[in-house]
């Protein structure tokens, strides 16, 4: 069963997973506003995929017989000053929740929670993907920063991602 403290502390994330489905929501449509659906697109897969995130946990916390209490979600920033700015808040964000994960993974071995700790594992090695594709991203549109053909090839590319949310197994 779960601690009073993880059972809180895993819910803190479920609203961090559903915060981040909604920043990432806001993103797309900015995208979308300025003209760039290749790049909406892509961020409507990342915010579907967010929130299989919050989903997983839910899950986990139903299993565990504790109880999940969902919070309000923080309204998200709706505008930025250009691309670069939207994905250098991308990396700023994921490196935000890997230290929340990090955090919920020791906590979980302070408590000698060991179910906990393993299934936080996923979650430790998602975030390595999650950071290395917010950096490539963030590279790619720096180079492609100032040149609209650049721009508009790199739309098109992110425009090909499908939804590859991770079904909560
Ligand atoms: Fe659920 Fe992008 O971290």
């Amino acid at each position: 069963m779960l601690s009073t403290e993880m059972e809180s502390a895993l819910n803190e994330q479920i609203n961090a997973e559903d915060y981040s489905s909604y920043l990432y929501e806001s993103m797309g449509n900015y995208f979308e506003h300025i003209g760039f659906r290749g790049f909406a697109n892509w961020f409507r897969a990342q915010a579907e995929e967010e929130h299989a995130h919050a989903r997983k946990i839910v899950d986990f916390v139903n299993a565990r017989g504790a109880r999940v209490l969902l919070k309000a979600i923080k309204a998200p920033k709706t505008d930025w000053k250009d691309p670069v700015e939207v994905f250098e808040d991308v990396v700023a964000h994921e490196e935000k929740v890997t230290r929340l994960i990090n955090d919920l993974s020791s906590k979980a071995a302070e408590e000698n929670d060991h179910a906990t700790h393993t299934f936080l594992e996923w979650f430790i090695t998602e975030q390595v993907e999650e950071e290395a594709n917010a950096n490539d991203a963030l590279n790619r549109v720096k180079m492609a920063e100032g040149a609209p053909g650049a721009m508009l090839f790199l739309d098109q590319e992110f425009g090909q991602r499908g939804n590859t949310a991770t079904p909560a197994e």
